[in-house]
């Protein structure tokens, strides 16, 4: 018998309100992460230790972690991990994360770590979703194979120091890969061919590769981007590429590749961009090889033959470089409207510019035709170009005058017309150019007076009038062009007296070879940012005022005038010359700023004075060389990243040429080179100026601000070809990794030189913190962890075996040299001087030693090398300032060489320290003495006794 189940409606109400809470709590139950994957999160969270995750209370839910993603929408599972940026070096975390099963994608970028554990790549394996991985901007320099990783669609490792044989690395077991990024790493061997088919983008420019480039990339049918360049790639353009029809970017650029540019190239209808620049390509430029393109840089090759015809003339042409190369015959009459730039500077062109071509150009933003054979006269049709930034006609045959037309060209900024023939005045219509920042049209035959018209181009910061037969006086009111940093008036026929010229010259003042007469004016001698001042052979009278404002000077040039009395003083790194001036009584000479002592040792000192003295002139010339070796290279190099949004502003890119190192986003979304470029051009922005830089603090659009360091150009004669050496010798440093070590994270090259950009604007240089008065004493607990951190930066420099690249030693390495991001952080700074004043690392004489002095080694006066055991003296001197408080030289004394005298004894010791901090506590003296001992070890007179910076670092951390 059954007996009937009755459900009392108010019954079933219940129940369902039973079943609802109970769906809810399940609701809630369900959507968190499995106890599995909360306790690997958790585990994670010990092992990394991200102040985010480890929140009180936030281990309830991993998912709401910084950088978590986990699966939508109940949270169940964890798909994404980023931990890109958080300074990390361990990496025994990566075998870890592979315990999340449901792991899709993982992102360890930016970061210091150096080794992939072998768990990694085993536990990953088993991954099923694993897609996207991050590796990139580590220090990893070699890894397990990665042939388990068959899920993987995107592998990033760029930014790392790989090393060995591309092959080893497996990536042929990565048999869905999509996009691999091996860019900016030391792989060897060849082009990888025998990876996937579905590979769309192949990666792997700045690396060693070497051999041709394989027949067989034309098997990668869905190839959309291959970028090869900065290789040591030779041979020729296989002729499979051109059936390679997903094509889009094919970038070659600076190999050794040679042979011609093949028509086949053609075919590809989805090419938009070939860069085969700075290669070994000759030949003829195939005709229709722009026919689909939008940009093409061919420059730095040996193309010859002419230009063809319908090359210029294709419609969807932005960017065209030919420059540098042996081409020869007429500029084609036929340009596209759609062009922005047309370079063809420095090639063998001939014959007149064909007006019409550019009568309609209106987007046209740079054009250059420097350094070829053109004759004729300027085409007053470039009036027309209402768009143009840039014109550069300069070193060629052109005749007749500048077109008054030319005062259309509202937006130039640049125009230079230097070393032509042409005759006539400066144009009125000149007035009108308010954009102008460089006016260069020297070394012409231009006649009458300077136009005060000129005064009112506000702009300006580089004229340029040297070289012609311009009369008359200089306007009155030349002062007011108060943005102008070099004026070349030299070689004119100018006369009168010299009025007060602009506030912020520094470059170079030049008024030589004219007429001038009169007294020089005082005022001239209170530019306190001027390098160089030439006022040779005119005739000048009377006394030379007091210098004691011309600060930054490095050359005073007075020769052949008429000038009479005392010569005033000047500091040693100025040469003066004064001859040719019988008024003049006795030249002093050069100061030096340590007096000769009593003891024995003062020959010494003398002596390295003398040759750090000479060597210092040697290596401001170097500078010089290398600063115009790029100057003038980067007049013709295109930037090989075309950036659409660049090509619409109005960067200069002649002027500059920025490349960011890092890859951490933040930064490369906030550096604005054209912003780092303006704020430098105006010097009172300047915090303070050394031998070879200049400091500024840089406010970039978005609100963040940088610190930025100039390299400052000394003299401007010498003309020299390529150096593509500084440039991979900064890459290089982009890519070092220490939390003690200040790393550029972008420079620019710019004709006035290089820029290099820094995080951590508002540091301070610890000879500030430790000498300037007015700051507190700094107690032994933060100099103890200054002296760690400085000797934990040199030890990473100096490298180690393993560490797989030469040492980076510090030919300059002072208290001034060392940035605190806080009283116990501090950074090593100016670690590219060893490179940028030495990029072929020869060991020749010529290398490097220019030291502070006080932190100079004994030695460097015999040897003139900068070495390990050098810095190791520097950094000894360094301590000495941490521990006595006093500076490295005072009173004309060696702040070393005090010591060295006053502690042979215990109870001298006591008295050497900085009693303001070692009195403060017993513990405090005790580890100062043993500090000290350290100190007296890395002074030592002999560099091979002196222990190597890895030891003294091990010393410091014992006491
Ligand atoms: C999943 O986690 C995220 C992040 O904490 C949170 O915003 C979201 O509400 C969660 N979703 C569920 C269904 O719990
Ligand atoms: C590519 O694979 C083939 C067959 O497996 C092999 O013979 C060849 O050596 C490989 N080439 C390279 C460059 O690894
Ligand atoms: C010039 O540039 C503008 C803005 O980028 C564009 O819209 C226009 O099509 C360009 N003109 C030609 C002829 O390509
Ligand atoms: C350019 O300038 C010339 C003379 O200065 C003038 O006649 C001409 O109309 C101007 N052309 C344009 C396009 O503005």
């Amino acid at each position: 018998m059954m007996k009937k189940i009755h459900v009392h409606p108010e019954t079933g109400k219940f129940m369902f309100c039973l079943f609802f809470i109970f769906w809810s709590c399940c609701h809630v139950c369900f959507s968190e992460l499995s106890p599995d994957q909360k306790n690997t999160m958790i585990e994670l969270s010990r092992f990394l230790n991200i102040p985010d995750w480890n929140r009180p209370g936030s281990e309830m839910n991993p998912c709401s972690w910084n950088g978590v993603l986990c699966s939508r929408p109940d949270n169940g599972s964890v798909i994404s991990l980023s931990v890109s940026g958080f300074d990390l070096s361990n990496s025994s975390f990566l075998p870890v994360v592979c315990n999340l099963h449901t792991l899709e994608s993982l992102d360890v970028s930016n970061n210091s770590l150096s080794l992939i554990p072998d768990g990694f790549v085993t536990n990953c394996e088993r991954l099923v979703g694993f897609k996207h991985l991050n590796l990139s901007s580590n220090n990893f320099s070699s890894s397990p194979s990665f042939r388990g990783f068959s899920k993987l669609a995107v592998l990033d490792i760029s930014y790392n120091v790989l090393s060995g044989i591309i092959r080893d690395y497996g990536f042929e077991g990565l048999v869905q890969l999509r996009s691999l990024n091996l860019s900016f790493n030391s792989l060897t061997g060849s082009v990888p061919i025998n990876l996937t088919k579905s590979l769309e983008k192949l990666e792997v420019s700045d690396n060693h590769l070497s051999g041709t480039i394989p027949e067989g990339i034309g098997h990668y049918q869905e190839l959309r981007l291959i970028d090869l360049s900065d290789n040591h790639l030779i041979g020729s353009i296989p002729s499979s590429l051109g059936n390679l029809s997903k094509l889009e970017s094919l970038i070659l650029s600076n190999n050794n590749l040679s042979g011609t540019i093949p028509e086949s190239l053609s075919r590809i209808q989805t090419l938009r961009r070939f860069a085969a620049n700075r290669n070994k390509f000759t030949g003829v430029i195939p005709s229709g090889i722009t026919k689909n393109l939008a940009n093409l840089d061919l420059s730095f090759n040996y193309l010859n033959g002419s230009i063809p015809g319908d090359l210029l003339s294709q419609l969807k042409l932005v960017s065209v470089d030919l420059s540098s190369n042996q081409l020869v015959g007429w500029i084609p009459q036929s340009i596209s409207s759609s062009l922005v730039r047309l370079r063809l500077g420095s090639n063998k062109l001939t014959g007149s510019v064909p007006s019409a071509a550019f009568e309609s150009l209106q987007n046209l933003t740079y054009l250059e035709m420097d350094n070829n054979r053109l004759t004729g006269h300027i085409p007053s049709a470039f009036g027309n170009l209402v768009s143009l930034n840039l014109l550069n006609l300069a070193m060629n045959g052109f005749s007749g005058i500048i077109p008054p037309s030319f005062g259309n060209l509202t937006r130039l900024q640049v125009l230079q017309l230097q070393q032509n023939k042409l005759t006539g005045e400066i144009p009125d219509t000149i007035t009108l150019l308010i954009n102008l920042l460089i006016l260069n049209i020297s070394w012409n035959s231009l006649s009458g007076s300077i136009p005060p018209s000129l005064l009112q181009l506000k702009k300006l910061s580089n004229m340029n009038l040297q070289g012609n037969h311009l009369t008359g006086t200089i306007p009155e009111n030349i002062g007011d062009l108060e943005n102008v940093i070099e004026l070349q008036l030299g070689q004119n026929r100018l006369s009168g007296r010299i009025p007060v010229m602009p506030p912020k010259l520094q470059i170079s003042l030049n008024l030589s070879y004219n007429m001038f007469e009169g007294p020089i004016p005082t005022s001239l001698f209170q530019l306190i940012n001027l390098e160089v001042l030439d006022l040779s052979n005119n005739k000048l009278s009377g006394e030379i005022p007091p210098s004691g404002s011309l600060i930054s000077l490095t050359q005073l040039i007075l020769s052949n005038n008429q000038l009479s009395g005392d010569m005033p003083r000047f500091t040693r790194n100025v040469l003066v010359n004064i001859s040719g001036n019988p008024g003049i009584k006795s030249i002093n000479e050069d100061e030096v700023s340590i007096k000769r002592s009593q003891s024995g040792k003062s020959k010494l000192v003398m002596v390295v004075i003398f040759v750090v003295l000479g060597v210092l002139a040697l290596v401001a010339g170097i500078t010089t060389l290398i600063v115009l070796k790029l100057s003038r290279r980067f007049k013709g190099v295109n930037n090989m990243q075309v950036d659409p949004a660049e090509e619409g502003s109005t960067v200069l890119p002649e002027v500059i040429h920025g490349k960011l190192l890092t890859s951490n986003p933040i930064h490369r979304s906030n550096i604005n080179f054209t912003k780092a470029v303006e704020a430098v051009a105006h010097p009172e922005n300047a915090l303070h100026q050394t031998m070879f830089w200049s400091y500024y603090r840089v406010g970039m659009p978005s609100g963040s601000s940088y610190f930025i360091k100039r390299l400052n150009t000394r003299d401007r004669l010498f003309q020299l070809a390529s150096s593509e050496q500084l440039e991979q010798e900064l890459e290089m440093l982009g890519k070092l990794h220490h939390t003690n070590v200040m790393v550029p994270l972008a420079y620019v090259l710019y004709s006035e030189g290089c820029l290099l950009i820094y995080d951590f604007p508002h540091m301070r240089t610890l000879y500030d913190v430790l000498h300037n008065h007015t700051s507190d004493v700094v107690d032994w607990t933060s100099r103890y962890s200054i002296a760690v951190g400085i000797a934990q930066g040199i030890s990473y420099l100096h490298g180690s075996k393993s560490s797989g690249r030469e040492p980076i030693l510090l030919p300059d390495l002072s208290s001034k040299k060392i940035m605190l991001k806080s009283l116990t952080e501090p950074l090593v700074g100016d670690i590219e001087l060893f490179k940028v004043i030495d990029p072929s690392k020869s060991n020749s004489s010529l290398s490097a030693v220019a030291g502070t002095i006080g932190y100079i080694p004994p030695e460097y006066a015999y040897t003139m090398r900068v070495t390990m055991a050098g810095n190791v003296y520097s950094f000894g001197v360094i301590l000495l300032e941490l521990l006595t408080g006093r500076q490295a030289v005072s009173e004309g004394r060696e702040l070393a060489k005090w010591v060295q005298s006053h502690s042979s004894q215990q109870e001298q010791c006591n008295n050497i320290l900085d009693l303001r901090v070692s009195k403060t506590s017993s513990v405090a003296t005790r580890q100062m003495l043993r500090a000290l001992s350290v100190a007296l070890a890395c002074i030592n007179i002999s560099p091979g006794a002196r222990p190597k910076m890895k030891t003294v670092l091990k010393m410091l951390t014992r006491l």
